[in-house]
């Protein structure tokens, strides 16, 4: 029988729940993190780390068949993509944030201002349906030291505890989306492991029931 192939971030908080949710549908990978490929023991499943940016374009090319992934990646790089399952978990926002002295009305505040994001798309699709004009700067992490070092005026980047934005000393002034992990599926993914995808789903939600 062919495996699916699942990807799950590499290293992050995202991974920890990633794996958890495996281990409680009852799934045991045989390896740690160092190796980027591991097998499951017990089920036909192939687990893939990979860097959060990239699963999007591997579930397009179909090299992998399933993601644990953040909401907000598959709507800054992959909106095409079907979502299989809400998780319930890693819930996050894309927010945008300024230092704490800056006075902030609206949005319409960062006309012809520069903001520091990962999520360039995301924040364009923003910044277009205010009607607003801002530069971007595309940095991929510690995206909150750019109002410090004179980078950027403002951020767009995700937030959970608000710890990160408390301290570099930046405040949340508009929220764009709500995010959690989703089960995301591959445009390609075949009818026969669709068959092993819906096992996997079923699991799924009971876990999830029991979880409430
Ligand atoms: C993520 C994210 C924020 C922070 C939000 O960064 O980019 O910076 O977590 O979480 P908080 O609101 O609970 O502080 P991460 O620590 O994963 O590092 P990176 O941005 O360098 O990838
Ligand atoms: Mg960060």
């Amino acid at each position: 029988m062919s495996k699916l192939r699942i990807a799950v971030q590499k290293s992050g908080r995202l991974n920890d729940d990633s794996m958890k949710i495996l281990k409680d549908i009852g799934i045991s990978i045989d390896n740690g993190k160092d190796q980027l490929k591991a097998s499951a023991r017990n089920f036909p499943l192939e687990v893939f780390y990979l860097r959060n940016g990239d699963i999007p374009q591997y579930l397009k090319d179909g090299v992998v068949d399933l993601a644990i992934i953040g909401e907000n990646v598959l709507i800054e790089k992959g909106q095409d993509i079907e979502v299989a399952e809400k998780l319930g978990f890693s819930t996050c926002r894309v927010c945008i944030a300024v230092p704490k002295t800056t006075e902030y009305e609206s949005i319409k505040d960062l006309e012809g201002k520069r903001i520091a994001t990962s999520y360039p798309n995301t924040v364009q699709m923003f910044l277009d349906e205010n009607g607003v004009n801002a530069n971007l700067h595309i940095i991929n992490g510690s995206v909150e030291i750019a109002p410090n070092i004179g980078l950027a005026d403002a951020i767009c980047d995700i937030v959970s505890s608000g710890s990160t934005l408390f301290k570099n000393n930046l405040k949340e002034v508009d929220s764009i989306l709500k995010s959690e992990a989703v089960l995301a599926v591959s445009p390609l993914l075949s009818e026969e492991k669709r068959v092993i995808l819906n096992k996997i789903q079923f699991r799924i939600q009971s876990v999830l029931k029991g979880r409430q």
